[in-house]
């Protein structure tokens, strides 16, 4: 076991950059007042790749996840330090509109939370006050897409003037998904958006993870390494808030590279 105490400097093994980056982070790390959550992590994630992000509780998944669409900046206390920046551009620069960035850079979470409003208003929302829609016909179309992009609308189209809140968990589910899609966002963050599922809705949103990475970036933490093998094109690993191993998911789940990981995937820890 090599040693890991937190504060060391610690490299990276695997492939963390990518050819065609959508987002580039660089030495990034993350304080919760004095104490550090995330330690000197460098990524990219590529256009059109599904990351997968894995570790044990704790190590630092989501407060990284958040850094990417400066969700944390909501976080009493919470700091972050490093470069992030999409295409190029500091997603940290202080001129940045902020709730533009997060319709850009789209965000899921582990529980299901629709508005309390109708599924046609919870995706229509965010387009609304974007400036997405001249009309009427044209805000319909992008709820309709938008449904049917997250793979809703055939459930949906005959109650969208009814509450949200009223779907089954899977399908407020994918209602989260479309209301982020709706915006036309670049990048999908997605933490554990599987883990209020039954293996149902679950394989659903596999599935959906699949074909929206046609058109988006998408970075996913999960729990399930059978979900992160079944997504994701590139697996990171996470330890004690340290990125211990970027590599193509198949090599991750059947020769990592780092004896951390190797420990995680084959359940000596976590
Ligand atoms: N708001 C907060 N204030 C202080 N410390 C926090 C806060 N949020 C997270 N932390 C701490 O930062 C570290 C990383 O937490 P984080 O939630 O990012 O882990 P995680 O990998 O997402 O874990 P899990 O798999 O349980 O969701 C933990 O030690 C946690 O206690
Ligand atoms: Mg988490």
């Amino acid at each position: 076991m090599p040693d890991m105490k937190v504060n060391e400097k610690h490299v990276t093994v695997g492939k963390q950059f990518h050819d065609d980056p959508r987002m580039t982070m660089r030495n990034v790390n993350v304080f919760y007042g004095e104490k550090q959550a995330i330690h000197d992590v460098s990524i990219d994630i590529g256009k059109n790749e599904v990351m997968a992000m894995i570790g044990p509780s704790g190590c630092g998944k989501s407060t990284f996840l958040r850094s990417l669409n400066r969700m944390n900046d909501t976080v009493e206390g919470c700091r972050v330090e490093g470069e992030i920046c999409m295409d190029g551009e500091s997603l940290y620069n202080t001129k940045l509109d902020v709730v533009e960035l997060r319709a850009r850079v789209g965000m899921v979470f582990q529980k299901p939370n629709p508005f309390p409003k109708s599924i046609y208003e919870n995706v229509a929302y965010g387009a609304k006050i974007h400036g997405l829609a001249d009309s009427r016909i044209d805000l319909d179309e992008i709820v309709e897409n938008s449904l049917n992009k997250a793979g809703l609308w055939k459930e949906v189209k005959d109650r969208l003037h009814q509450p949200g809140t009223g779907l089954s968990g899977g399908q407020q589910q994918r209602l989260c998904i479309a209301r982020a899609i709706a915006v036309t966002p670049e990048v999908i963050l997605m933490d554990e958006p599987c883990s209020a599922l039954d293996p149902i809705a679950t394989a659903r949103i596999e599935e959906l993870i699949k074909e929206l990475s046609e058109n988006f970036t998408i970075a996913i933490v999960t729990h399930s390494m059978q979900q992160a093998a079944r997504v994701s094109d590139r697996t990171a690993y996470f330890h004690l808030g340290q990125l211990i191993e970027v590599n193509p998911t198949e090599q991750v789940f059947t020769m990592p590279e780092h004896e951390l990981t190797e420990g995680y995937i084959t359940g000596r820890f976590g």
